[in-house]
């Protein structure tokens, strides 16, 4: 995007005018935490939440940015105005802040720096029609990320590290487990499994993230379903006896997957409960 606008500490600018310190600590100890908010046609999907994640993920690092809500509702509908595109993602980053010198203990008298900045998404898809029947193929890796990953961290070494890999094993994502080979998460996504017409996902903690679009599928389930619904630990012996495999995520929406580790996710045809959970998505996302 050559005309994109963004926010940096108070100011909104064309982004090559944006500029950081390198003495920054999310650049120098990925001391920081972010955000990703999807909006379609300027709305966002999930605002509330989002924000309320953002000040409990600020609160967890210690850094006190004294923003209400509606600030951020006022900011990031200027930001999304002042971008073109109508599948944006809205990406929000608070680090610690520039310190005069590097140092593990936390400086005083510091301002944390805030960017913010939007960047193209796809739309949610409609299945309805069942014309667009690509998916996801897997690859299952221990996990082997930090033990706090409920906190949205920019401190994403350990993601990044499962991503790459999965591309270069030439699949998508990766599904991770722990080392009671319970499933966690993906790289940047939650997890669900179907089988036998009960939906299944991870029960939170700090192994994952607890991802907002996890929760609006989980809510819409509840709501407009009458498929039992667990937050139950999945095995991955589980996982590959799955009829149906989906990861969450604010930029993915619901996308199913349909290989893991080479072989076919039950039939590897796109599943019944996947084509009413998107449909249902696509209908009531703006109420989150
Ligand atoms: N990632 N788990 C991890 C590790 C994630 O990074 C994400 C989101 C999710 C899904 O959370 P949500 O539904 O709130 O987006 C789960 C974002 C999109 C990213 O890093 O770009």
């Amino acid at each position: 995007m050559t005309d994109a606008t963004v926010y940096l500490n108070g100011k909104f600018m064309p982004q090559n005018e944006a500029m950081i310190s390198p003495l920054d600590r999310g650049f120098l100890f990925g001391d920081g935490i972010y955000e990703v908010i999807p909006a379609y046609d300027r709305k966002m999907v999930g605002f509330g939440p989002h924000i309320a994640r953002l000040q409990s993920s600020l609160t967890a690092i210690g850094i006190n940015l004294g923003w209400p809500d509606e600030k951020w509702r006022t900011i990031l509908s200027e930001l999304l105005a002042q971008n073109s595109g109508d599948s944006l993602a809205v990406y929000i980053q608070v680090s610690r802040g520039v310190s005069p010198k590097r140092q593990h203990g936390f400086p005083d008298n510091v301002e944390p720096t805030l960017f913010m900045m939007c960047y193209a998404i796809k739309a949610p898809v409609n299945y309805d029609d069942n014309n667009n029947n690509k998916g996801l193929a897997l690859v299952s890796q221990q996990d082997l990320r930090w033990r706090q990953c409920h906190i949205k961290s920019t401190s994403l070494l350990g993601n990044v590290l499962h991503y790459q890999s999965s591309q270069d094993h030439k699949v998508d994502e990766c599904l991770l487990y722990n080392e009671g080979n319970q499933i966690t998460e993906a790289s940047s996504c939650n997890v669900f499994v179907v089988k036998d017409n009960q939906v299944f996902t991870p029960p939170l903690d700090s192994q994952l993230l607890p991802g907002i679009t996890r929760a609006i599928v989980l809510d819409l389930l509840k709501k407009h379903t009458d498929y039992q619904v667990m937050e139950q630990n999945i095995s991955l012996e589980h996982a590959r006896l799955a009829d149906e495999i989906w990861l969450t995520s604010s930029t993915k929406n619901i996308a199913r997957a349909i290989t893991l580790d080479g072989e076919n996710i039950a039939d590897g045809k796109i599943g019944k409960v996947y084509i009413q959970i998107n449909s249902l998505f696509n209908k009531f996302k703006y109420d989150y």
